[in-house]
């Protein structure tokens, strides 16, 4: 018997993703809906809509479902600036004269937080018309199960630095966020093991001397980026990804240049802190 309802829920890859039909997110949503897609959302990391043209407020509305909106720590130089009036909303438009794009590298948005979003919802308004600029996203749960037994007993107990200066503009003058989590994070709501360090702001095993630092970073980094752990969304104009900013990662590709690429991001607080596995 399904597991849904209200919603029909089509998976995108062995490990992660999911699309969803028959919702508008137009509409107020019913409470047996918001379940439904939390639920979707556990199961399955990241969740995906088709056609789903969406204001600013209905975009407000969709993301306090599921929490109070998160306001980006630092980053002046982040690639992505607030939407006018929407201090919660980032605006997130690439075009010929972009020197770079947001998220070009594998990463968790905010780790660098001490308490990191719980979810992240971008709408895409425009997309380049002949395809470009695919979201890759993977699974911290497969990468963690992945492991060998004597790399897990190795990274128990192991905290790291995330450093907002990585991906920022280390140049922009601004302070940056930096934070001390877990090497190995349980997630808060399905109580499952996964790999809680990331290319784009993890620095430093605060455990370890720097030169074993670097090379385990480098391992975990290279494993986690494996394709097998992975799924690539193409996006639509009016597609939304809304994804589980816990226990995934993601990465955008900026292959579309000199087209446009224009979306909005809200991020839903997070309730604490990442705790260790
Ligand atoms: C991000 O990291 O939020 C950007 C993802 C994307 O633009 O595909």
């Amino acid at each position: 018997m399904s597991r849904y309802e209200t919603i029909t829920v089509t998976r995108c890859s062995p490990h992660v993703g999911a699309l969803i039909d028959n919702i508008d997110l137009r509409t107020e949503l019913s409470s047996r809906q918001v379940d439904e897609l939390r639920r979707a959302l556990l199961d399955h990391g990241v969740i995906f809509f088709h056609n789903q043209p969406i204001s600013f407020e209905q975009h407000r509305r969709l993301a306090m479902y599921f929490g109070p909106l998160h306001i980006h720590v630092g980053g002046k130089g982040t690639a992505s600036k607030p939407a006018d009036g929407y201090p919660e909303i980032r605006r997130q438009h690439f075009d010929g004269n972009s020197k770079r794009v947001s998220g070009e590298v594998w990463h968790t948005d905010q780790s660098c937080a001490p308490i990191p979003p719980m979810g992240s919802i971008l709408h895409q308004h425009k997309v380049p018309p002949n395809g470009g600029g695919d979201t890759l996203f993977a699974s911290m749960y497969a990468a963690y199960d992945a492991l060998s037994a004597n790399i897990r007993a190795l990274l128990d107990g192991l905290t790291a630095i995330h450093d907002g200066a990585i991906l920022f503009d280390a140049n922009s003058g601004t302070d940056y966020p930096q934070a001390t989590h877990p090497v190995v994070v349980r997630h808060p709501e399905t109580g499952r093991r996964l790999l809680y360090v990331n290319r784009g702001q993890t620095t430093r095993i605060n455990e370890l001397p720097r030169a074993e630092s670097d090379h385990i970073l480098a391992l975990l980094f290279e494993h986690i980026e494996r394709p097998e752990f992975q799924m690539r969304f193409r996006w639509a104009d009016h597609s939304i990804a809304f994804w589980d900013n816990r226990c995934t990662q993601h990465r955008a590709i900026w292959d579309y240049w000199p087209e446009i690429r224009t979306g909005y991001r809200i991020q839903i607080q997070g309730d604490a802190a990442p705790v260790p596995g």
